[in-house]
């Protein structure tokens, strides 16, 4: 009994060691690897339209595949729909209308006023400029990749006034060279980045925060810009 578990201690011992001889990155044989492997996608991505179809009535012959979200559904949270639509090309009636819609979200804490900061240099930061003055590094003062000139967010007589109803539209939908950000940012956040661009817009004129974007304006004093 004891020789038999001194075998089988060594045995045991034995395949350890073997077992830890080098690092293995091959997985081995794999039973239906499509089940483990699985192709890619990025959610809103065009698809090959040889392979997939949006359209249900061809799903017999190809792939039926439609991304975008069912029609009239609101994602969670969304439940403030901003009441314009996008102007069509050439019209600019929604934009126009867009000055009197007010921000509905409450004024912002000093917690979300820090993580709109943050928001704002991952998302605008990069055109706009980390202090907002419309040469961040993709322009670059022409020298950039960028070259469409974004506005200077303190510094230009209309954007440093512009309502705020006005600014969410262009962020809602994009403005000329400036793309939509409805999909990188929830629609509580945009209104919340327009509630910190017009504070620090009040704060660079040293007119006063109004309460209804920060409540309490000595939180902006922890933001350097
Ligand atoms: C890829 C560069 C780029 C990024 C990133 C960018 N913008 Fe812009 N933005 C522009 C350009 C260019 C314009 C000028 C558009 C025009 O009027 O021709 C502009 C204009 C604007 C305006 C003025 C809109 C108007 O109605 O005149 C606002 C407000 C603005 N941007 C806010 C933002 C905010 C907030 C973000 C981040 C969520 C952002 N932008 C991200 C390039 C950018």
């Amino acid at each position: 009994m004891k020789t038999l578990s001194v075998i089988a201690t060594i045995f045991v011992t034995g395949i350890v060691l073997v077992s830890c001889d080098h690092v293995r990155r091959s997985p081995g044989h794999l039973y239906m690897p499509d089940m483990f492997i699985s192709r890619a996608y990025e959610t809103y991505d065009q698809r090959d339209s040889a392979q997939f179809t949006t359209d249900i009535s061809k799903a017999g012959e190809k792939i039926f595949y439609n991304n975008m979200p069912v029609a009239g559904t609101i994602a969670r949270d969304e439940d403030l729909p901003f009441p314009l639509s996008q102007d069509k090309p050439g019209d600019t009636t929604n934009y126009i209308a867009s000055k009197l819609i007010e921000n509905p979200e409450a004024p912002l804490t000093a917690a979300e006023a820090t993580e709109m900061h943050r928001l704002y240099l991952i998302n605008c930061g990069i055109c706009h400029g980390a202090k907002m003055d419309g040469n961040g590094p993709l322009y670059n003062g022409g020298n950039g990749p960028f070259s469409s000139a974004p506005k200077n967010l303190l510094g230009d007589p209309i954007v440093s006034v512009m309502p705020e109803g006005q600014m969410f539209y262009s962020i809602q939908y994009g403005k000329n060279m400036m793309g939509s950000y409805a999909s990188q940012l929830s629609r509580k956040q945009r209104w919340q980045l327009v509630h910190y661009i017009k504070a620090i817009q009040n704060k660079t004129k040293k007119l006063p925060v109004s309460p209804a974007d920060v409540a309490d304006s000595t939180v902006l004093d922890n933001i350097k810009l």
